[in-house]
């Protein structure tokens, strides 16, 4: 047998890698369900602060109090100053397998922060509805729900900073980037948006698969994060009860995807892939789906990058990420449009 590639890691991020692992597989039941108490104590949390810290104030919005939707609002602390050209604003889900983690998790109100601050975007950070408490297609909908929010002028209560809602990005890391996908069908299939007008998805390490074993799935056993054993877990607890896996919501083109009408609407995508995430395979079929269909579509690859990356902002990849999805977005606001 050869041996298992190890990615390249400081060992301060292997030790935060091995913790965060930890706590999912402890949370995480053989019945299907998860521990949320333990979770409470044991997921870090940051509260919303009006007061600026690296560059960003931030607030919390609610959207739906009945079903617990709300979303983490970041803007560049300058903003309600600049008078200038309005922000271009960026709709964020964030990953944990459809069951896990929250805008207030330490880690994703670093990463949104970031984002915010490197792009100059606002950053809407979405609190959904977790399986499988709320399976399929709970997260769809409450993202969906948090765009309606935004098209009827919900942003413009909650935050003096100009928004230009029609240069939105809808954006999202593992499950959070299969939603966004799913949100953006979802904005496609809908009619009488106003305001919201999506110029691009930016899908980093999408959440997608299908009961076929791919290679980088077989090949990597031993990597932190993600094994088979845990993604088949987390579709378990987010599909319907006796679905699998090539279920439309995660084989988006497999043989019992949902017609492609729909794709034709979608924005551009930047789809994101990393050399040591056994999900890779599945991304790179996503980003050819979107190409065969006729979408422009940016594939971006870091050779030594694990599942979550971003997460750690120690690495490089993380920095370089941010730069990319500066780019993206730069190159997408199109005020004339
Ligand atoms: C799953 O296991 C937990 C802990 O043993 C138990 O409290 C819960 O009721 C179980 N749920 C189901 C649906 O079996």
């Amino acid at each position: 047998m050869t041996q298992a590639p190890r990615p390249p890691l400081p060992w301060t991020t292997r030790i935060s890698v091995a913790v965060a692992s930890a706590v999912t597989d402890a949370a995480r039941r053989s019945n299907g369900t998860v521990n949320r108490r333990l979770l409470s104590l044991l997921d870090a949390r940051s509260r919303a602060s009006a007061k600026p810290y690296r560059g960003v104030r931030s607030a919390d919005v609610v959207v739906d109090p009945v079903h617990h939707i709300w979303f983490r609002l970041f803007a560049p602390s300058d903003s309600a100053a600049a008078a200038g050209e309005p922000f271009p604003v960026i709709v964020f889900f964030h990953g944990g397998g459809f069951a896990f983690l929250s805008p207030a998790s330490r880690a994703y109100d670093a990463v949104c922060r970031r984002i915010c601050h490197e792009v100059r975007a606002l950053v809407v950070s979405v609190n959904y509805r977790l399986a499988p408490e709320y399976r399929y297609p709970a997260p769809y909908e409450d993202g969906t729900d948090v765009l309606r929010f935004l098209d009827h002028g919900g942003l413009a209560s909650a935050d003096p900073a100009a928004a230009d809602l029609s240069c939105c990005f809808l954006a999202g890391d593992s499950a959070g980037a299969n939603i966004a996908h799913h949100v953006a069908r979802r904005w496609a299939a809908g009619a009488g948006w106003e305001r919201v007008r999506l110029a691009g998805m930016v899908l980093i390490q999408p959440f997608f698969g299908g009961e076929e074993r791919t290679e980088a799935e077989l090949r990597l056993t031993r990597v932190p994060l993600l094994s088979v054993e845990r993604t088949d877990w987390m579709w378990r607890a987010f599909l319907p009860e006796g679905a699998d896996r090539d279920h439309e919501a995660s084989n988006v083109f497999g043989t019992r995807a949902a017609a492609g009408e729909l794709e034709a609407s979608l924005p551009e995508a930047m789809v994101v892939v990393g050399g040591f995430d056994p999900l890779q395979d599945w991304q790179r079929r996503y980003y050819e789906g979107l190409r065969s269909r006729g979408k422009a579509a940016r594939l971006v690859e870091y050779p030594d990058a694990i599942h979550a990356f971003y997460a750690f902002p120690e690495l490089k990849e993380a920095s370089a990420l941010m730069e990319e999805i500066k780019r993206f977005v730069d190159a997408h606001r199109s005020p004339a449009k």
